[in-house]
């Protein structure tokens, strides 16, 4: 099939190498030169395990190519995706600025044309928007055309595997045609036998924000469990296997930590506020689970600064882990950044080491860390160990070169990566999530 992916950050560049790997002729569109460049030399321009494999092998087939044009591809495609950021706005809402634009701009390419196109929207938009394209598309006088909504469930770090085995595909569409395009489109990737649901536009739009936003209720649920759990004197870990062996609820997903971050969830839970509050419905246990995140943050830099009894001044800290959850280079809503801003405001000294993530942390830090050319080299010196993010290399350190090279054997853990009882034995102080302190012998 004829393809063009208009937009090529995570879910446009994931889509347009998986659909071109399955044998599709796919055209990826972007207004960035920078990028562009980057895209036609060979060069992937994101960290995604697994995608550069996929995106050489049909870039070299030429199943795969990029452009500017968007003309071109749209004259090309028999379905054209967007895959355009949607950032949250001031007020909380999804900015649809990109979509509609580029709607307008496939509008004024459509009116000359009188072959049919199905316009795909994977972009994630709050429910009404694929009508406000196809308001838009007709206004500007295109014939043949449908607009469909197909929301896209990847996750960062497994991009390539969730869109080549999905669990499901949702299709949102009004016309058979469009059901029928798609369904032969997706078929290949679910022959296992995942479903492919198919369904009204506006329910496809919703179940995006329902998904995102009951995932990260569920963290939420469990991040404030682990608060509770510390004062109760229970183990969260334990508690977390006791409920989720039951499989109504199932083991997933049932991490605490210092919130959920990323591009996604904090702004899809605020942008479904948002819309529930136009619909005069609000969403009121998502207005909690926005502020308990939040709130889970500041819990964190308590612990340590308490530890500390109130006094972070000239204090050093060696982090491992900035980016929002392993496997993936991106910052965005990281817990790492409002953390590490409240040490340094405290008048502490940051030295850190992510495996991926520290180009993108400059960005949002900028020289106010240092940065470690390994794990080891975050740790000369520091008053404690800080870990933001749970990536496999910090999960079985040399534990005796870590006690040598900090000042103190102290360790303060956002994503429980360690064992009590191993803490315990080799004599740190161990503070992490829902679980009990564990006093180090030299403290
Ligand atoms: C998410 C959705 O999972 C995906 O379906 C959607 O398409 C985009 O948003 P992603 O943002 O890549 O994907 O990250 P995800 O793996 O879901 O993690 C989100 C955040 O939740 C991370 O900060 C992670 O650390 C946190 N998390 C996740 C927990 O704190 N505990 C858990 O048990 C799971």
């Amino acid at each position: 099939m004829k393809l063009a992916v208009i937009g090529t950050g995570y879910v446009g560049l994931v889509s347009g190498t998986c659909f071109a790997e399955m044998g599709n002729n796919v055209i990826c569109v972007d207004n960035n030169r920078e990028k562009l460049k980057k895209l036609n030399n060979g060069q992937v321009t994101i960290y995604e395990p697994g995608l550069e494999l996929l995106y050489q092998r049909n870039f070299n087939q030429k199943r795969l190519r990029f452009t500017d044009n968007l003309k071109e591809a749209v004259d090309f495609a028999e379905a054209i995706f967007l895959c355009l950021p949607t950032p949250q706005g001031e007020d909380g809402s999804a900015d649809l600025t990109h979509v509609m634009e580029i709607a307008d701009q496939i509008g004024n390419i459509l009116k000359q044309s009188s072959d049919y196109k199905l316009i795909v929207n994977k972009s994630t938009v709050p429910v009404g928007t694929v009508a406000k394209v196809k308001e838009v598309l007709t206004q500007k006088g295109a014939k043949s055309f449908d607009v469909a909504s197909n929301p896209e469930f990847l996750r960062e770090g497994f991009a390539v595997d969730d869109f080549m085995k999905p669990d499901r595909i949702v299709i949102g569409a009004e016309s058979e045609k469009a059901f029928k395009l798609l369904r032969s489109l997706y078929e290949p990737f679910v022959r296992q036998g995942n479903p492919i649901i198919e369904m009204d536009i506006r329910s496809a739009e919703v179940t995006k924000y329902a998904a995102n936003s009951y995932l990260a209720t569920r963290i939420t649920f469990m991040n404030e469990l682990a608060n509770f759990c510390e004062k109760a004197g229970a183990n969260v870990d334990l508690v977390r296997k006791g409920m989720g062996s039951d499989t109504r609820i199932g083991k997933r997903f049932l991490f605490p930590g210092i919130g959920y971050g990323g591009s996604c969830f904090p702004k899809d839970v605020n942008a479904l506020i948002k819309t529930s509050l136009d619909f005069n419905s609000e969403l009121t246990l998502l207005t909690l689970v926005d502020k308990i995140n939040k709130e889970q943050r500041l819990r964190f830099f308590n612990k340590i600064k308490n530890h500390f009894e109130g006094n972070l001044k000239g204090k050093r800290f060696a982090v491992w882990g900035l980016a929002f959850k392993p496997n993936t280079d991106d910052m965005r809503e990281a817990p790492s950044i409002p953390v590490i801003k409240m040490l340094l405001e405290n008048g502490a000294k940051v030295k850190a080491f992510d495996p991926a993530a520290m180009t993108n942390s400059k960005f949002y830090l900028n020289d106010k860390i240092e940065y470690a050319d390994n794990m080891y080299d975050a740790l000369p010196d520091a008053d404690a160990l800080l870990i933001f993010t749970e990536w496999n290399e910090f999960r079985n350190p040399d534990f005796t070169k870590v006690k040598s090279l900090l000042k103190e054997p102290l360790i303060f853990d956002g994503r429980n990566v360690y064992d009590l009882d191993d803490m315990e034995e080799l004599g740190f102080t161990y503070y992490s999530i829902g679980r009990k302190i564990i006093k180090g012998k030299n403290l």
